[in-house]
């Protein structure tokens, strides 16, 4: 395959998960819950969390980043853009992006923060393809980072059993062989404002004592709602971005889903029409690490990736975010 058009190739997949288990039996002695409850309902069985004080989401980032810089040997000064996906960046600002930059060495690059929630991370591959198509820069890394144990109530046992922590990295660029992102869609809906945030520590209602009294610095969701926009855009996302490429599941050899819930995964690859075999999963290892869970994804099941491979990409998030982008791998590992 050889073409003048320019695509945005992934390179390259770095991750990083702490050390820390926090099961669903652990969960048990915490909250009103059992371990059967969590795994039917969500796929989950265990999820990672940072417990090192003082360290937040660059933390998990940095590590990330150069878990993919050991790989590949690449010298950070090459990198010209880091785009960190976030919902629990390290501060309101500095961007965690920045942070991260500079802990790898990236003295060349500007960097900044892309919040989309759990569509985060198709997000910044979309802004980054973009840079790359254009031939405006070289080296791009999109990390997808979330330590989201900063901002769970583990009192609240309609969130809690979801959420854990970590990053996965890659590094974009640009091909002249037709590998690397082929098309996507993504989608925004403010509607979602009201069924999923973090209610207090914004501009609207800046921390005091009542809003943590109210334990309002902590995740807000409406399960139930998130649940049925989730189940129907993902899918719809899913075969919206197969028929405008005219795929079938035939043509497809994974998917990459936000790994949420297992059942909105089962209804999205039951509408794209693709055997079980192809979805690939880890929910059960880390639940849900937000921006980190599609990176992640690339990270542990790399060798099973091989060049060539037509992969779709598939989120959806807080905000209402949500999208799917069609990739064709790019190596063998
Ligand atoms: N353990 C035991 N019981 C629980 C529970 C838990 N951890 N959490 C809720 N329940 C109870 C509820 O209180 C309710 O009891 P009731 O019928 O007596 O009122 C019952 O289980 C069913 O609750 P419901 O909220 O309808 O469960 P659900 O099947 O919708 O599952 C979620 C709850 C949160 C797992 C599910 O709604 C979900 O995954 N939503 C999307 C979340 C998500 O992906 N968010 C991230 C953004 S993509």
């Amino acid at each position: 395959m050889s073409q003048s058009k320019t695509t945005a190739a992934i390179s390259a997949v770095g991750g990083f998960v702490p050390k820390k288990i926090l099961s669903n039996y652990d969960l048990e002695k915490m909250v009103d819950t059992t371990d059967e409850w969590i795994k039917t309902r969500t796929g989950i069985e265990e999820r990672r969390i940072l417990d090192i004080p003082g360290e937040g989401t660059s933390y998990l980032g940095t590590k990330a980043v150069e878990n993919l810089l050991h790989k590949t040997n690449l010298d950070p000064k090459e990198i010209d853009l880091i785009i960190c996906t976030t919902v629990t960046g390290d501060y309101l600002f500095p961007a965690t992006a920045n942070i991260i930059s500079h802990n790898v060495g990236a003295t060349n690059a500007f960097s900044f923060d892309i919040g989309a929630a759990c569509s985060g991370f198709l997000y910044g591959v979309r802004t980054a393809s973009s840079f790359l198509e254009a031939g405006t820069y070289k080296k791009v890394i999109v990390v997808g980072a979330d330590k989201m144990s900063a901002i769970v109530d583990y009192s609240n046992r309609n969130n809690c059993i979801i959420f854990g922590d970590g990053a996965g990295a890659v590094l974009m660029e640009p091909n002249k062989e037709g590998f690397g992102v082929q098309d996507s869609v993504l989608y925004t809906d403010g509607i979602g404002k009201e069924y999923l945030l973090q209610p207090a520590g914004g501009s609207v209602k800046p921390p005091s004592v009542e809003s943590i009294k109210n334990r309002e610095h902590f995740i807000y969701q409406d399960g139930k709602t998130v649940f049925k926009f989730a189940v129907t855009k993902m899918a719809e996302a899913s075969a919206e971005v197969m028929r405008k490429n005219k795929l079938t599941g035939e043509d497809i050899n994974y998917l990459l889903a936000h790994q949420a819930n297992k059942r909105i995964i089962d209804a999205t690859r039951d509408r794209m029409g693709i055997d079980e075999s192809k979805v690939l999963m880890n929910i059960q290892r880390y639940g849900n690490t937000t921006s980190g869970t599609i990176p992640l994804l690339m990270w542990d099941f790399e060798k099973k990736l091989k060049k060539g491979d037509n992969l779709i990409l598939s989120a959806f998030g807080g905000g209402f975010t949500w999208g799917s982008i069609y990739l064709k791998w790019l190596y063998n590992s």
